[in-house]
């Protein structure tokens, strides 16, 4: 058995922190030692009304276990009031679990502006504003651990969230950034994207796979993450139901369709689909150096001649 994994001494700031996922979030991380900021605005499901009592009961709960915690009740728009709580009654931040969350499904074709601009203003824009007030800290520290929440629903696209999908996936855009960034001031960013049952699924999931898919089997991933001892920085989880995995891009070895000093085609693009899209021997580009470094590769190619598929249309072309 390995050594219990404990946070003594660390600040953790959760957002929405006063129910589902980000209250088991700050149950787990106080039982293990963190001294605990617990956000949550307490409003609706949609993004209206506020509310002091989630965030107390959870405190209440921390503290009845002998844990250290204090509450917060500003909406992840005032992130610099979060951290600034976590300041004045800890003295520093550590850890920030960017989890807060509302839902407004609608088809695309009857978003409203105020249904896109809701959704982003709390996950994406909500968790900008919460991680840059506490970057300078963990910069200054030479430590942190920055959690995102996305969802398969970004990662895939899912009906009537578009509002949603395009906010949990500019979230992962963010953390690949926070990663590079943060890199030498060892400060991790990572992503997950969580199933469980809760408010913000109860109306999306049958009542036993809602109360199959337990909170606690997500937790444990999050705090494994924000451990000192945990070296992951800028990757993509599944995790639910006990189980957890890992994303990651793939991209096929694809096809130079030009050929040099000659037009290039949309038809020699038609001609070479097939491999384009070939995922045989595909490759993991994990950094955008080894992206660009591709397309310097193509240039090179080109201009040698070497190893150029040929482009039957414009091999055509300047046959006649
Ligand atoms: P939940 O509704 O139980 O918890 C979200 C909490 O955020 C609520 O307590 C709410 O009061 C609080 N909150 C909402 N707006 C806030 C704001 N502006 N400022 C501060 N607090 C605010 O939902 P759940 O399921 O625990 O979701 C947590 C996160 O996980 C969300 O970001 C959600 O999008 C994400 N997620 C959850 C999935 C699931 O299966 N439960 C699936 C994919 C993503």
């Amino acid at each position: 058995m390995s050594a219990p994994l404990r946070f003594d001494g660390k600040v953790v700031l959760v957002t929405g922190a006063g129910g589902g996922l980000g209250r088991e979030y700050a149950l787990a991380f106080g039982e293990r030692g963190a001294c605990v900021v617990v956000n949550d605005l307490g409003g609706d499901i949609k993004g209206g009304g506020k509310s002091s009592s989630a965030a107390d009961k959870v405190v209440e709960e921390i503290k009845a276990k002998g844990g250290k915690a204090v509450a917060n009740y500003d909406s992840v728009e005032d992130g610099e009031k979060l951290v600034q709580t976590a300041l004045d009654a800890f003295g520093r931040i550590d850890i920030l679990i960017n989890n807060a969350g509302i839902l407004r499904d609608r088809t695309f074709g009857r978003t409203s502006d105020l249904d896109w601009d809701l959704i982003h203003r709390v996950h994406l824009r909500g968790s900008f504003l919460v991680t840059r007030a506490a970057w300078n800290h963990m910069k200054n520290q030479k430590f942190g651990r920055i959690i995102m929440t996305s969802s398969a629903a970004g990662i895939y696209g899912n009906f009537g969230q578009g509002n949603y999908s395009a906010a949990k996936m500019g979230l992962v855009g963010l953390a690949n950034t926070l990663a590079v960034e943060g890199r030498k001031y060892g400060i991790h960013c990572n992503t997950i994207a969580p199933t469980a049952g809760s408010r913000l699924t109860q109306t999306v999931m049958p009542p036993d796979l809602l109360e199959s898919l337990k909170a606690e089997y997500v937790a444990p991933l999050v705090l494994w993450l924000c451990h000192e001892q945990c070296q992951e920085t800028g990757s993509l989880f599944e995790v639910g139901a006990g189980w957890i995995g890992k994303l990651r891009w793939e991209r096929t070895p694809g096809c130079i369709v030009r050929r040099r000093n000659q037009a290039m085609t949309p038809e020699a693009v038609q001609q070479s689909w097939d491999q384009i899209c070939d995922f045989s021997n595909a490759t993991k580009p994990a950094t955008i150096q080894e992206s660009l470094s591709t397309m310097v590769e193509v240039l090179s190619k080109v201009d040698t001649e070497k190893g150029v598929v040929p482009n039957p249309t414009s091999a055509m072309a300047s046959a006649v």
